[in-house]
């Protein structure tokens, strides 16, 4: 069985999304930044570890990162999920890890990195919005992509109601993508994504239907 790894900083619902999905694989532990995170105590009631690397304790993001490293290494994970981790990891970090780090963010990458994206895609007034699931690379939010599903922008949205469609789904695209990776059908090659020949055949963009 592959294990792997969520990060978490906050609420969870994405990591309770791939730990509900009976991913093929064991969910060795959920790593916080953050000892108030909601999420540790939805992963503890499913009977996961939990530990907390509390970024506020380090000098640095140097020493941050490899405290986190050196945790994440323990459970000697095949695949590490960034689930609404919230912290910038260092180049170090990601080229550790690169290949079996993933992301999920709110946004059609490469429009609207960073935070706030669900503001961000209404004052672009754009007609789409979304989320995108990709390898993690030294360059914020600008991985290979792997993933996306869009979502319509509606008249009246604000940035919760639209954050909410956007969050819903997240819920079926990143666990769908982390069976994939867990199955073998979805690797980095060359810092391209390489996608089974099914999924390369559109199973890897979910678009809503538009009369
Ligand atoms: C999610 O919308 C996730 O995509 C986003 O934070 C939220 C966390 O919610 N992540 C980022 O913005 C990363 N740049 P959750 O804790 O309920 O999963």
């Amino acid at each position: 069985m592959k294990r792997y790894v969520i990060l978490i900083s906050g609420r969870g619902s994405n990591m309770v999304s791939l730990l509900d999905a009976g991913l093929p694989g064991i969910c060795a532990a959920v790593i916080s930044n953050r000892a108030d995170a909601a999420g540790l105590a939805a992963a503890t009631s499913r009977g996961i570890a939990t530990a907390v690397i509390d970024h506020r304790g380090f000098a640095s993001r140097t020493e941050f990162d490899a405290a986190l490293a050196a945790e994440i290494e323990q459970h000697q994970p095949d695949l590490v999920l960034l689930a609404g981790f919230m912290r910038i990891l260092g180049d170090d970090f990601v080229r550790r890890f690169e290949g079996r780090l993933l992301n999920i963010h709110p946004s059609l990458l490469p429009a609207f990195p960073g935070v706030k994206t669900h503001a961000q895609a209404l004052a672009a007034g754009v007609r789409l919005h979304g989320c995108s699931v990709h390898f993690v690379t030294p360059a914020l939010d600008g991985g290979p992509i792997i993933a996306q599903a869009a979502v319509p922008v509606q008249a009246g949205d604000d940035e919760a109601s639209l954050g909410r469609r956007v969050l819903a789904e997240e819920h079926r695209l990143y666990p769908r993508v982390a069976r994939w990776f867990l199955e073998g059908k979805v690797r980095l090659v060359a810092g391209r994504v390489q996608l089974a020949g099914e999924i390369a055949a559109g199973g890897s963009l979910h678009v809503p239907q538009i009369d």
